[in-house]
Order: structure tokens, then sequence, then C-alpha cells
């Protein structure tokens, strides 16, 4: 039988934003019982009004995902409220802007807590509870954990990371019922308010990407659901971010030639 949110009990780690927050959205027109979280109160009040308001039910609970007593402390407080855990959506993240050599240690270090050690803490604290639930988890990257990129080498490994864990856990894990999945998000249209981390680690806005471009967040929270609900492995959201795996798989010597002159090109345009 097909397997379905409806009902379902799903935590969405960084939802008062951006695609968590569609995705939250989106579960809970589902019928799925949300539990939306972030580490900013305000906003994430926002969410559990929104969705409240449209008459869905909707636990928040604030929480750092770096953090493994915050985890573990999140998970609690959902078997308390709702008495099981169905679905894990890893989605809590951070990006970076910066070439390696203007990279700080720190700015490292924070990418990769939020991004890997992040996913890491909240699947271990989860992972009882999906286990009794026979439940899924999904991974939340990027198309930049698919092959290194310039510019965002921490943000990469950290996704890559990702891909890796998923992998180990589906093996470890192949005869408990559950499924893991990975999702590989392309070019987003993101809340005016995200912020991204430069090379020095403050916090700047983000470059504006056109429509064309750009899946919007509703898009990608759909498509999050679908491989949810499909129990697909890996999956890559747009034709670039699918042409870009395929290209790495079959020519990748040719799609490093073509991003070293990318790279040559954008340096010259700096000087
Ligand atoms: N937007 C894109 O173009 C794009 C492309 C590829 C992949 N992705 C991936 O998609 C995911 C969501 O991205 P987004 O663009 O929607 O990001 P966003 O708009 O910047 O939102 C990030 C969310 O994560 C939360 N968060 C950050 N650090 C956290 C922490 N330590 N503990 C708990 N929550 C934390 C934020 O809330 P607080 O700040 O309140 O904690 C916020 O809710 C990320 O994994 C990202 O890497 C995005």
């Amino acid at each position: 039988m097909r397997y379905s949110v409806s009902d379902k009990v799903v935590l969405v780690t960084g939802s008062n934003l951006g695609i968590g927050k569609a995705t939250a959205l989106e579960l809970a027109k589902h019928g799925a019982l949300v539990v939306i979280n972030g580490r900013k109160a305000d906003r994430l009040e926002s969410v559990r009004a929104q969705i409240e308001q449209d008459g869905g039910k909707v636990l928040a609970v604030a929480a750092d995902v770096t953090n493994p007593d915050d985890c573990e402390t999140m998970v609690q407080k959902i078997i308390d409220h709702y008495g099981r855990l169905d679905v894990l959506i890893s989605n809590a993240g951070i990006s970076m802007r910066g070439n390696f050599e203007n990279v700080t240690p720190q700015v490292f270090k924070q990418v990769m807590d939020v991004n890997f050690h992040g996913a890491v803490n909240i699947t271990k604290a989860a992972l009882p509870h999906l286990k009794k639930s026979r439940g899924r988890i999904m991974f939340i990257s990027s198309v930049a954990g698919i092959r290194g990129l310039q510019g965002i080498s921490a943000y990469c490994s950290a996704k890559m990371a990702l891909t890796a864990l998923a992998e180990s856990m589906r093996i470890e894990l192949s005869k408990t019922g559950i499924k893991i999945g990975i999702t590989y998000v392309g070019f987003t249209q993101n809340d005016p308010v995200k912020r991204t981390m430069a090379a020095d680690g403050s916090l700047i806005p983000i470059e504006e990407r056109s429509n064309k471009n750009a899946q919007t967040t509703d898009e990608v929270a759909r498509a999050i659901i679908r491989n949810v609900e499909k129990g697909r492995f890996k999956n890559v959201l747009t034709s670039l971010g699918k042409l870009n795996a395929i290209a790495n798989k079959l020519f990748p010597g040719l799609v490093e030639k073509v991003l070293i002159m990318a790279n040559d090109k954008v340096s010259k345009m700096s000087k």
C-alpha cells in the first residue's frame, strides 16, 4: 500500500523559514501532524499560528540541532505530545561563500556543525522511535553535495558527508523497515531574510535568484514530500541539477574543465 504522510507525525528541522517552512505548511495541508523547529522563537510562533489558522495540527519546538541534548529534548517533547514519531525531515542548514584560502576554520566548523552534525544529532535522537514506527528519514542536501564547487567548499563538504551518512545507514538499517532518502535541492527562490555565512563568519544577504532559474520553496516542498511518500533513495531536483548529476557521472573531466573556465572568468571579472 502507498505510504502517505497523512496522519503521520513528521518532524521538519529548520522549518521556521524557507524550504523547511514551506514543507511544514504543505505537510499540514496533507493532514500530517507536523513538528516545526528552529532557534528563533518569533519565527517559529508565526509558522505555528499560520498552520493552526489553516486548520492544521502542529507542535513547535525551539531547539538547536548542533546541540545533541537539545535534539534529545525535542524528540522527548514530540513523544510526550503525539506519542510517536513517524518521519524525520532533516532540513536545517546554512550555506557559505568564499574560496577555501579565505574561509576561516570556524566557518568550516559551523557549516559542518549545522548541515552535518545537526543531521547526525537529530537522527540519533529520533532513531529509536523511527524504528518503532518503521518510519522514514529524509536528509535535505543540495546539488552542491554532488561534486565540489568553487566558492562553497565547506558547504559542499558538509552536504557530501550527508550522502555517505545516508548510504551507510541504508545498509545498517535495511532490516528495520526504516526508509532513508536524500533530496539534492537545486536553485531555489530564497526568503528575503535568508542569510549566508561570509568567509569571515559574518552573516550576509544571499544573492537574488530570478524566477526563471529557481524553483519556488513550494515546489521544493512538494518534491520532498513526494520523495518521502515514494520512499525514494536519491533524488536530484531541477533540470540543471539533474544535468549536473548525469554529466558529473559520465564526463567528470569535462565538468571540471567547464568549472575551471567559469572560475577563471569570475576571477578576472572581480579583478
Ligand atoms: N535555498 C536554496 O537554494 C537551497 C539549495 C540547495 C539546498 N538547500 C538546503 O535546503 C535546506 C533549507 O534551506 P533554506 O534555503 O530554506 O534555508 P533558510 O531559509 O536559511 O532557513 C534555514 C532554516 O534552518 C534553521 N536553522 C539554522 N541553523 C539551525 C540550527 N542550528 N538548529 C535548528 N535550526 C536551524 C533556521 O532557523 P533558525 O535560524 O531560527 O535556527 C531556518 O529555519 C538547507 O539544508 C539547505 O542547505 C537550499
